[in-house]
């Protein structure tokens, strides 16, 4: 089987159960990890042992790394063929945010190099899907990022990450927040690279995003006709520790990344 039919049959079995575990979230309750407010529930369980099961059955001898059940260890160069998922990006709003943008997210990497992705977003039934080199497509549809051509006509979205690494964030998105015409903050990394991807939105700022945080959505922007870097420009690592990330329309990618570089040399 393809990588990227893999992605989209795993995406058709889970999405009715994710829906059901997010109507009943209140009842089956939920547990912490590193802080009070890092949240895991019975659906970023669920996801996880249900992607985990499939890809011992298809590709038994490929290699994986996701946000839960003890797979989140990963070298800086992950060789081979390797998977990536975020069983549920977005937990905070699946738990208490009455605001259902949350996704789940897949990326497959040959030598480290995303080379299919999808994301499920399972209240609306989206299913959002790239190969590199051969486009991105919502349920069959094909993407395109936005057009807007300046920062003041744009809309942006930042992302504030966990507490203790959010000082450091802050001087990355004080820019974009100052010099744009719009800024939001939707609380999922994923589904905020696939609002670029759309064209909903022209921009996306993050500092600090982990593998699974970032490899299903990047894929998206660039094969929708957008360009992702680090804030000092330089390609993404998927493994390795990144400086800022940073997706864009390509449009504005250059005036965003001089804006906070321009901010940064006062900080
Ligand atoms: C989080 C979200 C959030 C981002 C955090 C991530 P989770 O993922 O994507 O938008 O700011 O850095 O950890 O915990 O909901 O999977
Ligand atoms: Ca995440
Ligand atoms: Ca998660």
């Amino acid at each position: 089987m393809k990588e990227v039919d893999f992605i989209k049959s795993f995406f058709d079995e889970v999405r009715e159960t994710v829906v059901d575990l997010y109507k009943r979230r209140s009842d089956l309750g939920s547990s912490t990890k590193s802080d009070p407010t890092d949240y895991l529930t019975q659906a970023d369980l669920y996801v996880q042992r249900c992607f985990h099961e499939r890809l011992q059955k298809e590709f038994p001898s490929d290699f994986l790394i996701g946000e839960e059940l003890g797979f989140s260890n990963y070298s800086d160069n992950v060789d081979g063929r390797a998977w990536i998922i975020d069983p549920i990006d977005g937990t905070a709003n699946f738990l208490r945010a009455y605001f259902p943008i949350f996704c789940v997210g897949v990326a497959f990497c040959i030598n480290a190099e995303i080379s299919a992705s999808g994301v499920l977003v399972p209240i609306t039934g989206e299913i959002f899907l790239a190969e590199k080199g051969a486009g991105a497509y919502m349920n069959g549809s094909r993407l395109s990022v936005s057009n807007t051509d300046s920062l003041e006509k744009s809309c942006i979205q930042v992302d504030f990450g966990r507490r203790e690494s959010r000082k450091e964030r802050l001087s990355y998105i004080i820019p974009p927040v100052l010099n744009s015409g719009l800024v939001r903050c939707y609380g999922s990394a994923i589904m905020s690279f696939v609002f670029v991807a759309v064209g909903s939105s022209d921009a996306y700022v993050h500092s600090a995003l982990k593998p699974w945080d970032l490899a299903p959505g990047i894929l998206l922007v660039e094969e929708a006709g957008g360009k992702t870097s680090q804030i000092d420009g330089s390609p993404i690592k998927v493994f390795g520790k990144n400086k800022g990330v940073i997706a864009t329309n390509g449009i504005i990618h250059d005036e965003l990344l001089r804006s906070i570089n321009e901010y940064l040399k006062h900080v």
